[in-house]
């Protein structure tokens, strides 16, 4: 079988866990080098293990720590990146956080911290790498980790609604900017994937089985039900897609029947 991005380079952000560890693998598998941002020195230890495991599979892997709420780290970040590997094919934009809170409790430093990774960071990362790649002249593609919240009401997270419903006009916006350079640029919209963001879900039986009742294919998904859809999006079979969200839910967002 021929490898979908062979020899391509790929930036994951929040690469040491969840989906992002798991596209940053699937990648590799495919024939890319990767670069992994991870957050903090305590998310180095599982930084080192994806490096690892990239390395086994006879890619190369470059860590990268950068906290994207700030831009000077997203700077940094885009720098080190071309630095190390002389340029960056695809980004994907996986880092996030939600935040669970009523509306009239939501306090400013929640709806920061979560709107600046989940929007604010999202936004200037895909900048610096946009800049790069319009520099250097090389096609590229972007692929945002959205959620089906950038549609779906989601009560007691309305600050991570907010920051993915401007991460899908985001992406609408700048398929249109970006087309002319050569630049792609789309979104996956997860719904309940099985990842260490759904702690709490996934130790609260009643919650859970109310959410699975939900969903028409009755599991919750894989970490490789999105790193599936995300190599086809950095691949060159989604070449002629753009501004586009690629729902990944089992079926959540229209489930709807009539008793
Ligand atoms: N798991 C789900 O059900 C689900 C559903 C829809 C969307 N998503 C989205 O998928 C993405 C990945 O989430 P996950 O489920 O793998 O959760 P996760 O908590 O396992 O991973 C989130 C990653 O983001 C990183 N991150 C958080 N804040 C950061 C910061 N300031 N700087 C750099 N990195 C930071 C974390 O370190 C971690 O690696 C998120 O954008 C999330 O909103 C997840």
């Amino acid at each position: 079988m021929v490898a979908r991005l062979k020899d391509k380079i790929a930036l994951v952000t929040g690469g040491s866990q969840g989906i992002g560890r798991d596209i940053a693998l699937t990648f590799a598998g495919e024939g890319a080098d990767l670069v992994i941002d991870y957050r903090s020195e305590r998310d180095l230890p599982m930084a080192e293990e994806v490096k690892a495991g990239i390395e086994k599979l006879g890619r190369r892997c470059f860590l990268v720590q950068a906290d994207l709420s700030s831009l000077s780290e997203i700077d940094q970040l885009i720098k080190t990146t071309v630095a190390d590997t002389g340029r960056i094919d695809i980004l994907v934009n996986n880092a996030g956080l939600e935040k669970r809170a009523s509306f009239w409790d939501i306090t400013e430093s929640d709806f920061d911290l979560v709107f600046n990774v989940d929007l604010k960071g999202l936004f200037f990362t895909t900048q610096a790498f946009v800049r790069e790649a319009m520099k250097q002249k090389y096609p590229a593609k972007i692929i945002n980790i959205s959620s089906v919240h950038e549609e779906l009401p989601f009560p007691h997270f309305t600050a991570y609604c907010v920051s993915k419903g401007g991460v899908k006009m985001m992406t609408r916006n700048l398929a249109i900017e970006l087309a002319p350079y050569g630049i792609t640029i789309n979104s996956i919209a997860p719904g309940a994937i099985e990842t260490p963001i759904n702690k709490a879900l996934l130790n609260d039986k009643a919650k859970l089985e109310s959410l699975l009742a939900n969903i028409p294919l009755a599991r919750l998904g894989q970490p490789k039900d999105v790193s599936g859809v995300a190599v086809f999006l950095a691949s060159s079979d989604s070449d002629y897609m753009t501004g586009t969200t690629v729902f990944v839910d089992g079926g959540l967002l229209w489930n709807y029947q009539e008793q």
